[in-house]
């Protein structure tokens, strides 16, 4: 029997025997992570991905909030986020503090979000962002 964990040449989060997903080799040892931004660009399971456009994630009358199965900021699978509930109420209590205080709006005729990207662990506008409050 082997304890994983306690070998030094184990590092959590990569694999730990060769394997082979959808045809792609990957040898033991490899880092995997799950491409969220891919998932969350997706134009065959979200309308028009690159707009910000908070309403796609609410009902209608705008009173619930719609879970969809392709929305997982937090990863999926055995190795998601472990600190997804309290991030959640982190979220949620920054930015309703920020809203209830603050008039905010977007400097240059309303673009936030610039559309080159810098590649990188995440990814980063190579512009400032100018935002009002
Ligand atoms: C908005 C805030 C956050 C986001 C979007 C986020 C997202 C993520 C993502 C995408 C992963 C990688 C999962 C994977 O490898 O598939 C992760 C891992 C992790 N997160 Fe977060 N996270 C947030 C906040 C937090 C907080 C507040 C904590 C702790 C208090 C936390 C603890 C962890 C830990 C321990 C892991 C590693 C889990 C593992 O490898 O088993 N995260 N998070």
């Amino acid at each position: 029997m082997a304890f994983r964990g306690l070998n030094t040449r184990y590092i959590p989060g990569n694999t730990t025997e060769d394997t082979t997903v959808l045809g792609q080799f990957i040898p033991k040892g490899t880092r995997i992570m799950g491409n969220i931004w891919a998932v969350h660009n997706d134009p065959k399971v979200w309308h028009k991905p690159q707009d910000f456009n908070p309403n796609r994630f609410l009902t209608s009358d705008g009173k619930e909030l719609l879970k969809f199965d392709y929305f997982i900021p937090f990863s999926m699978g055995r190795r998601n986020c472990a600190g997804e509930g309290l991030a959640r109420v982190e979220v949620f209590l920054y930015f309703v503090s920020l809203l209830q205080r603050y008039a905010i709006s977007a400097a240059n005729d309303g673009t936030v979000v610039s559309l080159v990207e810098r590649f990188g662990l995440i990814l980063q506008p190579t512009d400032a962002v100018l935002i009002i409050f």
